[in-house]
């Protein structure tokens, strides 16, 4: 009985519309002014449809790239009516690379940059096709800015709808806390805002699972702050016999800091190198003018019993901090990781041993790497249910990231992300960012919206009965049967 009801819900949206849009009639319309159609044809095609993670190859029916809410609208009059599902894309970084699935038609958001500045009531209003460097040189002029990404090729959208956090993070919260208003295309293609008076469960739900299926984001409204012109910050990379002191002492101090410091621990083996190396950033949001900045930072330059590192401090404004920020260069990569319950001895032992077992290779941009992310201050100070946002009660990010150049050592990569995230489950909340989704997780609901998941799942209901927008890892409405 449950499959049938299943059945004729799906029958009922695939056989939706006697007065299907073509692609002929789209492309008209595009062509005055309003977006551009790539077709399998198209020479374009093929460099198109790739994002930031090669090891995917997914095959879109077309790709369409709006320039305005009302051709994004089109683009998904023109799937509803010729019985396709879409993908969205904005910046096309998801380490999943759900922003691209085979036989949709792929709305890729590039294109809708506007911008605007509104110093009455400090606000930024962006369109979700910008990159975090167009906005972050866009605000860097009004002496503004707002919690982001830290690398320049990352989309606004997609980081935004599921939590986002960078340096200025430990200061003014997740990219998620500072969301005021959305501007959504509905699987009915009405467009509504969500803000804290109007469809305040769609707000509520697309700040954190915002790519979790509840519709197409085309603008969003963020909290400015003003910013300092330049921000101090120091990479200090270390001597890989120190590994075990160096973590054991950021984390002790990392303990008691003060929210205007941000950490950034990273370990690292490339290439055919023999040891693994080591580095910390430490950012700071005091004067860097006066030397306030680099006295925060200055304990991790003196640390008992730990050679002298090598210290790169800069001061920049956090445009440039952004701006000089680089992708891997190796682009197929497999991303794994959970936040830490807590790192003992033991979990510092694990973690140099994984980092020395790691994969060697000729390529010398083949990496094994973990990140450690420090989520402190503001990030934390809400409650879990604040919005969809779940991940506030461990303050150590654990991300682990093979990335290499060729297939032919995917193997070797892949069971090393997998072998340190197994290694690193005593320590683990079990919870992951699901920025960087992983499509190998056993329960991807608990892991990235943990007790939310239910509200999430009402939600969806109200706003997409018929489960139109699906992938991979979306939320479900009540009304399909799952098993
Ligand atoms: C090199 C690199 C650096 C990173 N740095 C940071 C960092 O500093 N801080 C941080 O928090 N995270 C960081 N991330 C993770 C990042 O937040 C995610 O990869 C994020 O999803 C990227 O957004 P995007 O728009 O580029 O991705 P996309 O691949 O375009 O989108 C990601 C997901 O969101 C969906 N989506 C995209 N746009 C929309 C929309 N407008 N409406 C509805 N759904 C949409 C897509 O379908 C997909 O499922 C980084 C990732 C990489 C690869
Ligand atoms: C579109 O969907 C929303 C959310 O379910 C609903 O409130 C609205 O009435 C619908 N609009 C139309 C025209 O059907």
């Amino acid at each position: 009985m449950k499959f049938l009801t299943c059945f004729l819900l799906i029958a009922s949206i695939l056989v939706a519309s006697t007065h299907a849009l073509t692609l002929v009639q789209l492309t008209a319309n595009y062509a005055t002014g309003n977006g551009r159609v790539i077709q399998q044809k198209d020479s374009e095609f093929n460099s198109a449809r790739f994002g930031y993670n090669h090891r995917y190859n997914r095959i879109p029916t077309v790709i369409l790239q709006p320039y305005n809410t009302a051709a994004v609208q089109l683009a998904l009059e023109y799937a509803q009516t010729n019985n396709l599902r879409v993908s969205i894309r904005s910046g096309g970084h998801s380490a999943s690379a759900l922003s691209a699935l085979d036989d949709t038609v792929n709305i890729d958001l590039q294109y809708m940059k506007n911008k605007v500045f509104n110093a009455a009531d400090m606000t930024i209003t962006a369109q979700t096709g910008n990159k975090w460097v167009e906005m972050y040189e866009y605000t860097k002029d009004f002496g503004v800015g707002t919690p982001g990404g830290s690398c320049p090729s990352v989309g606004i959208g997609g980081l935004s709808l599921g939590g986002g956090a960078n340096d200025l993070s430990t200061v003014f919260g997740h990219t998620v806390d500072n969301i005021l208003e959305l501007e959504v295309v509905l699987a009915n293609r009405t467009v509504v805002v969500a803000n804290a008076q109007e469809n305040t469960d769609l707000y509520w739900a697309l700040r954190g699972a915002g790519h979790g299926g509840f519709g197409i984001v085309t603008q969003i409204k963020y909290k400015a702050y003003n910013m300092r012109p330049t921000y101090y910050s120091n990479w200090i990379q270390y001597n890989w016999n120190d590994f075990e002191a160096v973590l054991k002492f950021v984390n002790e101090f990392s303990q008691t800091m003060p929210n205007t410091v941000n950490l950034y621990f990273t370990a690292w083996k490339s290439g055919a190198a023999a040891t693994p190396s080591v580095a910390l950033s430490c950012f700071s949001h005091l004067d860097p003018t006066n030397g306030a900045a680099a006295a925060q930072c200055a304990p991790f330059l003196t640390i008992p019993g730990v050679a002298t590192p090598t210290a790169f401090p800069t001061t920049q404004s956090y445009y440039d901090t952004v701006r000089t920020g680089t992708d891997p260069k190796a682009r197929r990569s497999f991303t794994k990781g959970s936040f830490l319950t807590e790192i003992t001895k033991q979990t510092i032992r694990r973690i140099k041993m994984v980092m020395e077992d790691s994969p060697s290779s000729p390529y010398t941009y083949n990496t094994a790497r973990l990140n450690l992310y420090w989520q402190g201050g503001e990030m934390l100070n809400r409650p879990r249910n604040y919005n969809a946002y779940v991940h506030r009660s461990h303050p150590w990010n654990a991300v682990w990231l093979s990335s290499y150049v060729t297939s032919t050592l995917e193997e070797e990569y892949h069971d090393w992300a997998k072998k340190a995230d197994k290694k690193m489950s005593p320590y683990s909340s079990g919870e992951v960012y699901q920025n960087y989704p992983d499509d190998e997780l056993d329960c991807w609901e608990d892991s990235y919206y943990a007790e939310n998941y239910p509200r999430l799942r009402q939600i969806k209901t109200s706003y997409d009965p018929q489960n139109y927008f699906t992938g991979p890892q979306t939320i479900k409405s009540l009304n399909v049967y799952t098993y």
